[in-house]
């Protein structure tokens, strides 16, 4: 699938292959690692089934991923979706990637029936709270030393409309 970011720069959708483990695993060493080993976790993630990672590209190049579990049984009311990360390489943040890339992954989870998009994030991960704020996400929880390195978290969930 084909798109464009707010520079009109060309880019593309497409699944996480084998060859993406590298560009995964460091950008989320350069992005993740002050909460965990993330490196490792993201790539253990990239394996269980219910995992979707995508990959926005332009051209052969990688800018960013994101990485999306469903909750797909029927008797599940409501259908939620978990967005377990997503991230762009900083030298493209700001220019609109994470937000083609973030309606890309409710685009797929609604085709899947997902009525409800969830995610944590760090409390003191400003950019990240600003960025799902903008893209209509609202706090509804945090939990203390959510993250391996202590760190406190904050949950966030969006309605998706069908
Ligand atoms: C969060 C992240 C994915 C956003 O990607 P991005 O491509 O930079 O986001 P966009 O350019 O689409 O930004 C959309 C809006 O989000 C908000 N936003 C994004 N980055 C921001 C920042 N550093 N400071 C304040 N607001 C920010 C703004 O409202 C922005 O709109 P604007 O540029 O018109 O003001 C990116 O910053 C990132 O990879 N961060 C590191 C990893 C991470 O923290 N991931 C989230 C937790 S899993």
């Amino acid at each position: 699938m084909v798109g464009s970011v707010r520079s009109m720069e060309a880019f593309d959708f497409r699944l996480a292959k084998e060859n993406d483990l590298d560009f995964i695993s460091q950008l989320s060493a350069r992005v993740f690692l002050k909460y965990g080993a993330y490196d490792e976790t993201v790539l253990g993630w990239l394996l269980e089934p219910e995992v979707i990672t995508v990959i926005i590209a332009a051209g052969a190049d990688p800018l960013g991923f994101a990485m999306l579990t469903l909750e797909r049984e029927k008797w599940l009311e409501p259908r939620r979706g978990h967005l377990l990360a997503i991230g762009v390489l900083p030298k493209h943040q700001r220019k609109g990637i994470g937000t083609a890339l973030l309606e890309h992954m409710e685009k797929i989870a609604r085709k899947y029936g997902i009525e409800e998009m969830l995610l944590w994030t760090a409390v003191d991960n400003q950019q990240a709270l600003s960025f799902f704020q903008n893209a209509g996400f609202h706090i509804v929880g945090s939990e203390d030393h959510y993250y391996p390195r202590g760190q406190a978290a904050l949950a966030l969930s969006k309605k998706l409309s069908q």
